[in-house]
């Protein structure tokens, strides 16, 4: 893994998106891996600014987002879908067809992840998949205790998930109970890593991930088996180091 350990909050933004900007250019034709939360938007909006100094070509640019909420639709303010929607692929200006979130209004939940695990297949894979990670050490929202060999499915939230995201639902009852969320094995099949953290919150489970064992109590320990992993945090969550 490649550590690197940054003043702030700003700083991991910046180097986040010149990673993920010069990645697009280099390859052309790229697929990548997203993530929502609070701590990918300062990535979406500095990768926005470089776009608008010298725009990228989107035009073989795919993505697929790690989750979703059950029960959230596509134009639902609270749903992955809408916050990607307007954080960055509308302002980026690529084709949503481009663009994969699950659908978390699906009728048959088990179908959709089958769907969506197809089409990462179809497309030949991720190429870089940027992460957050969870107090709880989370990674997409696979809570402790997720196989390792899990693919996209369905889970039911931590009491601490729904507790820690209960600030974008205005309060508590709204958080759903479930998600639909790439798996574990899924994420792993990324042929690049980057995972960002951000803040005390995120200290715990930074000690686990360079100083722990490989564990499922702690997914996020799970990215010390994956070749290719750089970890941008700030000087908070490196705090327990
Ligand atoms: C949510 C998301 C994760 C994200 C995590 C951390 O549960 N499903 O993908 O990494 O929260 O969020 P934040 O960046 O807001 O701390």
């Amino acid at each position: 893994m490649n550590i690197r350990i940054v003043k702030d909050y700003r700083i991991i933004s910046e180097m986040a998106a010149r990673h993920v900007y010069d990645r697009i250019r280099q390859k052309g034709k790229v697929t990548l891996g997203l993530a929502t939360g609070d701590t990918p938007l300062g990535l979406y909006r500095e990768l926005l600014r470089l776009h608008q100094e010298h725009p990228l070509n989107v035009s073989r640019l795919t993505t697929f987002n790690l989750d979703e909420y059950v029960g959230e639709a596509a134009d639902s303010p609270y749903s992955y879908r809408y916050y990607m929607n307007q954080q960055l692929f509308l302002p980026l200006g690529i084709p949503l067809a481009q663009t994969h979130v699950p659908n978390g209004m699906a009728a048959d939940t088990n179908a959709e992840c089958e769907r969506y695990e197809a089409r990462m297949k179809e497309v030949g894979g991720i190429d870089l998949q940027v992460l957050g990670v969870g107090r709880n050490g989370h990674i997409g929202f696979n809570e402790p205790g997720t196989s390792f060999d899990s693919r996209t499915h369905k889970v039911e939230l931590s009491s601490s998930t729904r507790e820690a995201n209960a600030k974008h639902f205005g309060s508590l009852e709204n958080v759903p109970h479930h998600a639909i969320t790439m798996g574990i094995t899924s994420i792993l099949r990324a042929k690049e890593i980057l995972l960002l953290a951000s803040g005390k919150g995120k200290a715990q489970a930074m000690v686990h991930l360079l100083e722990g064992e490989v564990t499922n109590e702690w997914p996020v320990t799970v990215l010390k088996q994956h070749a290719n992993v750089t970890v941008l945090m700030d000087t908070e969550a490196a705090s327990l180091l």
